[in-house]
């Protein structure tokens, strides 16, 4: 597994250990955010990381700002990112398990680092379901290409 991170400011002790954590489990991981607490402006990262796991080199993206918000909203601005904003490792599992979720974000003045590895744990050992989720993830790419996903 290969993974794109990025982040901001207010994230960067958070993404390094993030990163060690993911390292140390033998994942590759990539580093596309700052890496100095001098402010910066998180729809940057939410960028540089969207278009590495659109463009297939990566499997999966990890975004950290302060709440894990504004870099979601960012990321997902992007067609065919599904970024998932996240507290706690159920819904990490299951915006992988039902959501097919290709970015997974969090917010380091909102989790803990033992919490952040739990989340990041369960995101990445869960696999998605397919079958009737699929065929919601298929609307959500209607509206992205026509702005609609209701029939008439
Ligand atoms: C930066 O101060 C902060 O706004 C940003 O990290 C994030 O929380 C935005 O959603």
């Amino acid at each position: 597994m290969k993974i794109a991170i990025g982040n901001d400011h207010a994230a960067v002790d958070l993404k390094n250990s993030v990163m060690e954590y993911l390292e140390e489990k033998g994942i590759e991981i990539d580093d596309f955010g700052v890496q100095s607490t001098q402010r910066a402006n998180y729809p940057v990262y939410a960028e540089k990381v969207a278009k590495k796991v659109l463009s297939g080199e990566y499997d999966c993206g990890i975004l950290i700002c302060g709440t894990g918000v504004g870099i979601s909203i960012a990321a997902n601005k992007f067609k065919g990112i599904r970024a998932a904003a996240v507290s706690d490792p159920t819904t990490a599992r299951l915006v992988k398990q039902h959501n097919n979720a290709n970015i997974l974000c969090f917010g380091a003045r909102i989790v803990g680092e033992e919490l952040a590895h739990d989340i990041v744990d369960a995101y990445i050992e869960a696999q998605f379901e397919g079958g009737r989720h699929q065929d919601r993830i298929d609307l959500i790419t209607a509206i992205e290409e026509k702005g609609s996903c209701i029939d008439g």
